[in-house]
């Protein structure tokens, strides 16, 4: 399988979970991939291990994203390919809300979507790149949640982000969608967990075995689940998509 031979992909947050899976498909399907994250150490690990390129990028942080897209063009001659993938999860009741945490949540989510989207933008147009960016949203992005109202409000706007950067950039040959996961096991949703065995004063699990076995599917989505797609996002196949946002998450979201 060859579907991305020769191509160059940047993928955010990809240390471990879902952006791992995705740079280990890319990688199969004949791709170079250079994996930037705030966890330097973490990602050095899992590039070693996968045959990546490790780079450190805190996506809060605009002059980190550009000198983080400036190492992985350097590394890698250049980006055909980026997927937005790095993000952080909160909870808590409104009442409880922080004005850091809201601001931490919408830097990393929101902000960095959009200035990473800008760096490799600027890149792919700059060498007349018809590149492929790739975000990621989340079922929660297509409704509010009660305890989850600043991280669902971040993903409604890559939902937004998505179409907005899609329609200026598909005159450049570039084109944007989104993929919208449902619930997805893995370290982030032990976070997740977490937030609500304090909130819904659950044991340490249940959450987890609630929420899998309320999707249609069957059970919680793995990263590999959701690799299929992000490969054919970034494939030949998919050239006339634009502006989209899919739902990969076994039956839960239907639109
Ligand atoms: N796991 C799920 O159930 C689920 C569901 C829907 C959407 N998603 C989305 O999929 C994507 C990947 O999720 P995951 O489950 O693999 O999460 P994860 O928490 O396992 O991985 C996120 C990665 O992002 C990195 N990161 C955090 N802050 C960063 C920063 N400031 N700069 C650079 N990197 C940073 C972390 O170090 C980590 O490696 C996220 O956008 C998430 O919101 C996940």
């Amino acid at each position: 399988m060859t579907r991305l031979a020769g191509k160059r992909a940047l993928i955010t947050g990809a240390a471990r979970g879902i952006g791992r899976a995705f740079a280990e498909s890319y990688i199969r399907e004949g791709a170079v991939v250079a994996i930037a994250d705030i966890d330097l150490k973490r990602a050095t690990e899992t590039a070693q291990e996968i045959g990546a390129k490790a780079i450190a990028m805190d996506v809060s942080d605009v002059s980190s994203i550009r000198a983080g897209v400036a190492e992985a063009v350097s590394e890698l001659g250049g980006i055909d390919i980026l997927i937005n993938n790095a993000a952080i999860f909160t909870a808590a009741p409104i009442v409880e809300i922080t004005e850091a945490d809201y601001a931490r949540c919408f830097d990393i989510n929101v902000k960095g979507t959009l200035f990473t989207m800008q760096a490799v933008a600027d890149h792919m147009i700059a060498e007349g790149i018809q590149g492929r960016i790739i975000n990621m949203a989340s079922q929660a992005g297509r409704r509010g949640e009660p305890l989850v109202a600043v991280y669902c409000a971040t993903k409604a706007a890559v939902i937004s982000l998505t179409q907005s950067a899609a329609l200026n950039l598909i005159g450049h040959g570039i084109n944007v969608n989104a993929i919208a996961p449902g619930v997805v096991d893995g370290e982030h949703w032990d976070g997740v967990d977490a937030f609500f065995a304090k909130y819904e004063h659950k044991a340490p699990g249940q959450k987890k075995a609630e929420v899998g076995a309320a999707v249609p599917f069957g059970r919680m989505g793995t990263a590999e689940d959701l690799t299929g797609m992000a490969v054919f996002l970034a494939s030949e196949e998919a050239r006339y998509i634009v502006a989209q946002t899919y739902n990969v998450d076994g039956g839960q979201w239907m639109s």
